[in-house]
């Protein structure tokens, strides 16, 4: 089945679980980063991922454009989406209710959460600033989620 991971990534965490993600997929699996090429065509595709981090409680501009703006087209094929995140499941599951196309959200093969990271190192002023607090919230996850990225894999494979 041919696969597009298409994807948006500020520090590289999203860009990492969609290599994984594709890894797992084998070779029928194709990645594209939706900040460098917006206008990715998915057509000649079966199967098409889309994968973002969740800031301030909103997936990036760059996936919820091009959900929106290829949403006819996507309707026609297999959806499936994951966020990067701190917070729990049902936490990014409410933002991608809020910026995705609902009737694509409800055709949606599998959603995935695939944990988020700290990268202070590469983070903005502000980005640092506000990851230097969250991470002393102990309820939150800092890590990549690999159990949740195979059992994504497992649900689009097992269809
Ligand atoms: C300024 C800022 C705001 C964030 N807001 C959220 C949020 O609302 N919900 C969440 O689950 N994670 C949040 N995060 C965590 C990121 O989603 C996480 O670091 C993710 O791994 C970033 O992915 P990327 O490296 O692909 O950009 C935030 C991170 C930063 C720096």
């Amino acid at each position: 089945m041919k696969t597009l991971i298409a994807y948006v990534s500020k520090y590289g965490t999203t860009r990492e679980c969609a290599t994984r993600l594709q890894e797992l997929l084998g070779p029928d699996a194709g990645l594209a980063d939706l900040n460098e090429a917006p206008k990715t065509d998915v057509s000649g595709y079966d199967l098409v991922v889309i994968g973002s981090p969740v800031y301030m409680g909103k997936i990036q501009k760059g996936a919820r454009n091009f959900c929106k703006k290829n949403c006819a087209r996507l309707l026609e094929k297999r959806v499936a989406f994951f966020v990067c995140g701190f917070s729990e499941k049902d936490q990014a599951m409410k933002c991608l209710a809020g910026q995705v196309p609902e009737e694509l959200l409800n055709k949606a093969a599998a959603i995935g959460h695939f944990g988020g990271e700290v990268r202070p190192e590469k983070a903005k002023f502000i980005d640092k600033v506000f990851l230097e607090k969250v991470q002393q919230d102990e309820t939150l996850h800092y890590e990549i989620d690999t159990a949740a990225i195979k059992a994504f894999c497992e649900a689009l494979s097992g269809e």
